[in-house]
């Protein structure tokens, strides 16, 4: 291959397309170009707008003025404070049928009410072209999501699951937002351990040929044995170190051994995945190796690398230790193998952001390893602009005792029993409530499934990822509270509103009667309406929680709807149908985010 490293093309947030779904970009428009006639020197100036808070006069609010107050006063204005700015802020306001009314409040907030026509049209538009008219659209057209990434022949830990739930959100809401998404399954598969592993092998089957998945059994007590030979036992610690050698040296001999264990690894993988319904494609550290040399060389002559003890280093600033990239026994490492994917990913693939999914705990290896690669000149200084890389941490999943989650026998919990576990306990909850005779046993699996799966998925998502939580079946199989649970029923019983009405949806879309004439339905619709601008949030800041609270509030708005408003057989029977049909559109697009499937019935 030829060794190119590109200089970097710079995109920023600013270069955010229009985006026709997203309620807060026209508002934020129309005040920019309010800002622009009622100040226009202060080119420098960007348009803050915010919903408003519950309760407050206005949908949407911008909070310009005192800023714009502070920057001006001093220049001779005409303005005689920040009241007055906002009244020229109201004033110099654009036209627009999206708007009903303004006012000015305190130092000079000017609140926007949306025409609720307007509101209802825009819903109206949704449901003729799809919800994918309301996908953000981000400013990069390929992205990296490194996530999931086990360790060959380790145990696939709760770690490993949070990291495959987050990864695959944010994968799915990329995805929707038209960004090619490379989904990247980083396993370990180069360590020094396979040396141990290979050796162990041979040791146990002689007929290494014919040593099948079952002979070996299970792969993580094959390690642990491994492990604590090599431990005990010089003489094979030493031919396990040997054996690294000549794995990395292409020996074809331990090249199979090696793959045999990879694949044994990787079918016990794939149940979890499979189960999940995760997309990933393998490129392991392996898949880097051919590469390391050379990047090491491309720091090398940029004058970054340094020795130090034998080993090579680079030294960086704002951290005590250095980070090693070349061992004093002139192997390679973690952050070797970090340097040369990056570089891998931003040359060879042409990402333009590269995003990795792990336990807090390795925070410090990524903002160095992302410290070195700004200094190599690979991405630019600002970690906002483009080619971008952010870690996301997440924190610990802790047992009821406040641990690190374990069995009873405090063994590490297997995923592939936690999350057949989830699925029998959803079920047997179905039966409790007589679905095995309603339904048949397909439709009773399915849903056992969806619900099951959805539980494990939901509670992991639903909290900030950067704080640790405490897993418990009961909590998060519960039908009460923000569980999937709840939401996928709540989305159910809305099926089966827009099911007893006997009404043809797709009829009634073209009538163009809905109205948000009540408040409930206005408060619901205006929710609808935000849904783009939450994607985004969640997007931009790789955050999949915030979905997860605007799914939340969806239902418990469509529940203050229908509690006092009948549906079926009103007057207001047909707009009232398309709010519930709007309602269950955007439910379902959640739970797809989410990597949740949907139920229909309950
Ligand atoms: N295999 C690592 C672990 O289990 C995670 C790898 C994450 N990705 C990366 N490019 N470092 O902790």
């Amino acid at each position: 291959f030829t060794f190119v490293t590109k200089s970097k093309s710079v995109t920023t947030m600013a270069a955010v397309q229009d985006c026709p779904g997203n309620l807060k970009r026209q508002v934020e428009k129309l005040f920019d170009a309010s800002l622009r006639s009622t100040v226009p020197d202060e080119t420098g100036v960007q348009t803050e707008v915010t919903a408003s808070l519950p309760g407050k006069p206005g949908d949407y609010q911008c909070n310009n003025a005192m800023g714009l107050w502070s920057i001006i006063k001093g220049k001779g204005t005409q303005f005689k404070g920040p009241p007055a700015v906002g009244q020229a802020l109201l004033k110099n306001l654009p036209t627009s049928e999206m708007v009903e009314s303004c006012s000015v409040a305190g130092p000079g907030f000017v609140n926007v009410i949306l025409s609720s026509k307007w509101m209802a049209k825009s819903i109206e538009t949704m449901l003729m072209d799809g919800i994918d008219t309301w996908a953000p659209s981000l400013p990069v057209k390929r992205a990296v999501v490194d996530f999931s990434s086990p360790n060959i022949a380790k145990e696939m830990h709760v770690g490993h699951l949070r990291s495959t739930i987050i990864g695959d959100t944010l994968a799915r809401m990329l995805e929707y937002s038209k960004v090619e998404v490379l989904r990247r399954n980083h396993v370990g598969d180069w360590g020094t351990q396979f040396g141990m592993l290979i050796e162990y092998l041979f040791e146990k089957f002689p007929d290494t040929e014919s040593v099948t998945e079952t002979a070996i059994g299970d792969l993580q007590s094959f390690y642990k044995e491994s492990k604590s030979k090599f431990d005990a036992d010089p003489e094979f610690k030493e031919k396990a170190q040997k054996a690294v050698v000549r794995l990395q040296g292409g020996d074809a001999i331990y090249r199979k051994a090696w793959t045999k264990i990879c694949d044994i690894s990787r079918a016990e993988f794939a149940k979890v995945y499979q189960r999940l319904r995760v997309e990933l494609e393998e490129k392991g550290e392996s898949f880097y190796n051919p590469y390391i040399a050379k990047v090491i060389e491309e720091l090398n002559s940029k004058g970054l690398i340094e020795e130090s003890e034998g080993a090579r280093v680079i030294f960086l600033e704002g951290f005590n230790i250095p980070l090693m990239v070349v061992k004093s026994d002139g192997g390679f490492n973690y952050a070797s193998t970090d340097l040369t994917a990056l570089w891998y990913r931003l040359n060879e693939e042409n990402a333009e952001w590269i995003v990795y999914v792990t336990d807090v705990g390795q925070q410090q290896h990524f903002s160095m390893f992302f410290k070195a690669a700004r200094k190599a000149g690979w991405l630019p200084e600002s970690d906002k602009t483009y080619p971008r890389v952010d870690h996301v941490g997440f924190g610990l999943v802790k047992g009821e005792d406040g641990k690190r989650f374990r069995t009873r026998s405090s063994e590490v919990v297997r995923l592939v029993d936690l999350l057949d576990e989830a699925k029998t306990r959803s079920k047997t909850a179905l039966i409790e409530r007589g679905k095995d005779k309603e339904w048949t046993p397909e439709e009773l699996d399915q849903t056992a499934e969806a619900v099951g799966y959805g539980a494990v998925k939901y509670a992991d998502l639903k909290n900030n990822r950067s704080t640790s939580y405490t897993f418990n079946f009961d909590q998060m199989l519960s039908d009460k509270g923000n569980t999937a649970v709840y939401l996928l029923y709540a989305h159910a019983r809305i099926c089966s509103i827009i099911r007893k009405s006997g009404k043809d949806i797709d009829e009634l879309k073209k009538t163009g009667k809905l109205a948000l004439d009540h408040p409930e339905e206005r408060a619901l619709g205006l929710h609808l309406l935000r849904f783009a601008e939450t994607v985004e949030a969640a997007c931009a800041n790789l955050l999949p929680h915030v979905l997860c609270e605007y799914l939340y509030e969806l239902s418990e708005r469509y529940t203050s709807f229908y509690s006092v408003h009948q549906v079926i057989g009103s007057a207001e029977e047909a707009s009232r149908l398309l709010l519930c049909e709007a309602t269950a559109i955007v439910m379902r697009k959640c739970f797809h985010l989410l990597g949740i499937t949907p139920v229909y019935k309950i």
